[in-house]
């Protein structure tokens, strides 16, 4: 069931999904001290493999060497440049700057130094790659861009056990995908906190909104989750995952599970699929997506992994994709709506959209910024 009785106000006004001053206030108080999750275990199969990502205002690139994973700013201590533009790669030993050659190693010290009497009395080791705070959590690669965010154990709180076990080591990675869309990072956000709008823009591929009873939200501080019990169910898609979870010899749980980590980090796990989302803002409405997409294969051997594989990929990706599509289309026109000079007085949240309100307190909190002045709109629409 949900938390609230009724509906709850909108408490954060539309400038706040639109203002460059409400962004820059987000990336100070809201993005100065989080942990990131910038990629998968799997996507470094080879010791010296790397990967490029664009994280808020800095390019990174994070970097396995042994066991171990290394996130430092992709840009050289010599002249600026990145020291890779490729998305990804290997690099077995050093990093080497694309420009002149300046070589770094696994700790970003500089190695060498083309020609480098001409930089006397400069020596190696003095300039290097600076580095940034890499933890992981099950197969998830996570980055900090400050020195004094806590340990990704202590950020993630109650929620890290869970997490580390929807992200298994077990699983294999299905997808990697980044998505620019023309939103502000928020109504992103907000769209994943709700599922009232499930059953209109998504008929086919999620069906009808889940009943109130089979609902249940947890309001945290730091984080929200929601879990949707589908036991007893016969429907179609029930008897499929079924079969499905008789296929690969596991117990189904016929649930969807999710966890949203404030501000920006959400996982879901949805029978033999994990994935995890994390938004990003690229401007007051532009933000970047970055998707991991996990499969279940089980564990009953080659033949039965592989043919799971197949077709895990095949169905769950397409579906993925038609999902996102289906949310692009609301999300971005909430974004040109927020935009519009003229706007209806209105505002106003559901019990089922409660985790939307507990996410506008938490960057009210955060932030310091107004609340909007709709709750006289609010107390009309009570009063009707
Ligand atoms: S900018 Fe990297 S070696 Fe010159
Ligand atoms: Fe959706």
């Amino acid at each position: 069931m949900f938390i609230s009785e009724g509906h709850l106000p909108q408490v954060l006004p539309p400038e706040a999904y639109t203002s460059q001053k409400q962004l820059d206030l987000e990336l100070k108080t809201v993005f100065d001290s989080v942990w990131q999750c910038v990629g998968a275990k799997n996507e470094f199969p080879r010791d010296g493999d790397f990967k490029t990502v664009q994280l808020l205002e800095h390019e990174i690139i994070i970097w396995r060497r042994g066991s171990r994973f290394q996130t430092f700013l992709n840009v050289c201590a010599h002249r600026y440049c990145t020291v890779t533009s490729e998305s990804c790669g290997n690099a077995p030993e050093r990093l080497r700057c694309q420009y002149h050659g300046w070589e770094f190693d696994e700790t970003g010290n500089t190695r060498k130094i083309p020609d480098s009497p001409c930089f006397k009395p400069l020596k190696p080791g003095v300039l290097g790659l600076q580095p940034f705070r890499t933890e992981t959590c099950g197969q998830l690669i996570f980055v900090t861009l400050s020195e004094s965010t806590p340990s990704l154990r202590d950020f993630l709180g109650d929620t890290f056990d869970v997490i580390a076990e929807l992200f298994h080591q077990d699983l294999f990675l299905m997808a990697a995908t980044v998505r620019d869309v023309n939103a502000n990072w928020k109504v992103l956000l907000e769209n994943s906190l709700e599922s009232y709008h499930v059953e209109e823009c998504h008929p086919s591929t999620l069906g009808p909104l889940p009943r109130p009873e089979r609902c249940e939200h947890v309001l945290h501080e730091a984080w929200c989750s929601l879990e949707v019990c589908y036991q007893g169910d016969r429907s179609l898609p029930i008897l499929l995952d079924d079969f499905a979870h008789a296929w690969i010899g596991e117990k189904p749980k016929h649930r969807w599970e999710q966890i949203n980590v404030f501000p920006n980090l959400i996982f879901i796990r949805l029978s033999m699929a994990t994935w995890v989302e994390v938004m990003l803002p690229v401007a007051p409405g532009r933000s970047q997506s970055l998707g991991l997409a996990f499969g279940n294969a089980g564990r009953r051997g080659r033949l039965h992994g592989a043919v799971t594989r197949v077709f895990l990929k095949r169905y769950l990706i397409n579906m993925f994709n038609q999902l996102i599509e289906e949310d692009r289309r609301a999300i971005e026109g909430v974004q040109r709506g927020l935009e519009c000079q003229q706007r209806p007085p209105g505002g106003v949240l559901s019990a089922r959209e409660e985790r939307v309100f507990h996410f506008q307190e938490y960057i009210v909190s955060k932030t310091g910024c107004d609340r909007w002045d709709a709750h006289s709109a609010s107390a009309e629409l009570r009063a009707a």
